[in-house]
């Protein structure tokens, strides 16, 4: 199958045209203010198939539905509190992902047969023109092949599912570059189960009291039953291992320093860059700007993909603000390799 870019800026009828393909039962890659998504109509099951075939992604893992205006959320579920309602005011459009009793219609593929049911409303111009062109929801998580780092331009799409979707709308590069943050309303306290663009002291600022998902903080076994399918995958992986080192970051990058070796790739914050200009490295930003880290940080992964490096260490910002995502993409990248550097 050969992959089309379809660009709005160039093409007035590519968001047509893409929308007509999402009507057709097709897959398409989708611009979003986070990542890129793979999206498809989420009432049709056929369609939402595509989407983990053409990612490789286990079918215990269910998807996001996104919508492009508020009052579609009354159609997606039911019984949504006044913390949501909330919620979805404060930060809709934006990457916020609330997860809520699922109405019937909304195929068992979509929600892996949980009760629940993910809803975004995001604020990519381009990803509301299609969803409402499409006059369906749209389900759709990152569009990355399974285990790897998300995607963050058109570009990264292409290189994981060039040849495996028809096409994808071009919508630059992602401005936010972490996904969504996960809320789930299914229990009886809101609990994060993903920290993402919209950070956990915005969330307490409107909520009140928030719990933590346990799968922030540590790789669970196969055993345990997560709340959010996705957290128990290896995810956001390079080919070479990673190392992420905790701690102040004058004393983080002292610690790479020392141990690095000819085969190490760095990912540090920017005013270490001259430590580590002899090796393969990237930066992500300076140690105090999260935002750019979080722009940065999947596309970096993805470059050491094209050196040789046998291991990458990685700096780590502190849990504060995004900050707490980029943390939580950079551990998962690791497997929760983690040194604590005191
Ligand atoms: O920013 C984002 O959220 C992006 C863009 C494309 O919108 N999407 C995204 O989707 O990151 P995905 O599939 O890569 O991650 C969705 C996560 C998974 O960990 C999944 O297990 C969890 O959300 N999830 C989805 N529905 C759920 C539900 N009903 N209950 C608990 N977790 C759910
Ligand atoms: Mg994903």
């Amino acid at each position: 199958m050969e992959t089309i870019l379809l660009n709005p800026t160039s093409d007035p009828y590519a968001v047509d045209r893409a929308a007509g393909l999402l009507r057709a039962g097709e897959v398409v890659g989708m611009p979003t203010e986070t990542v890129y998504g793979l999206a498809a109509n989420a009432l049709d099951p056929a369609a939402v198939g595509k989407i983990f075939a053409a990612k490789g992604r286990p079918q215990d893992n269910p998807l996001i539905v996104h919508i492009a205006d508020a009052e579609a959320l009354e159609r997606i579920c039911h019984d949504v509190p006044e913390g949501a309602k909330r919620l979805a005011a404060a930060f809709w459009p934006g990457p916020l992902t609330m997860v809520l009793p699922r109405a019937p219609h909304i195929p068992d593929i979509v929600t892996a047969g949980l009760p629940t049911v993910g809803v975004r409303l995001p604020a990519h111009p381009v990803a509301r023109d299609l969803i409402r062109h499409a006059g369906v929801p749209v389900a759709a998580p990152s569009a990355n092949l399974s285990g790897r780092p998300s995607t963050t331009t058109s570009a990264h799409v292409l290189a994981d599912l060039g040849g495996r979707i028809p096409a994808i709308l071009e919508g630059g590069p992602c401005e936010v570059g972490v996904e969504s943050t996960i809320v789930s309303f299914a229990g009886a306290l809101p609990r994060l189960l993903r920290p993402g663009g919209v950070s956990l002291e915005q969330l307490r600022e409107v909520l009140g009291e928030v719990e933590i998902d346990r799968a922030l903080r540590e790789q669970l076994g196969d055993d345990v039953q997560v709340s959010a399918p996705g957290m128990k995958y290896r995810h956001y992986a390079p080919k070479a291992p990673v190392i992420v080192v905790c701690g102040a970051p004058e004393d983080t990058a002292a610690y790479i320093s020392k141990h690095l070796t000819n085969e190490t790739g760095v990912l540090c914050f920017t005013e270490f860059a001259y430590l580590f200009e002899m090796h393969e490295m990237r930066t992500m930003g300076t140690a105090a700007d999260p935002l750019t880290q979080a722009r940065r940080i999947f596309d970096a992964l993805r470059q050491f993909d094209e050196t040789d490096v046998h291991e990458i260490y990685t700096q780590c910002p502190a849990d504060e603000g995004i900050g707490l995502a980029v943390a939580n993409r950079l551990k998962k990248a690791a497997g929760f390799k983690v040194v604590n550097v005191v």
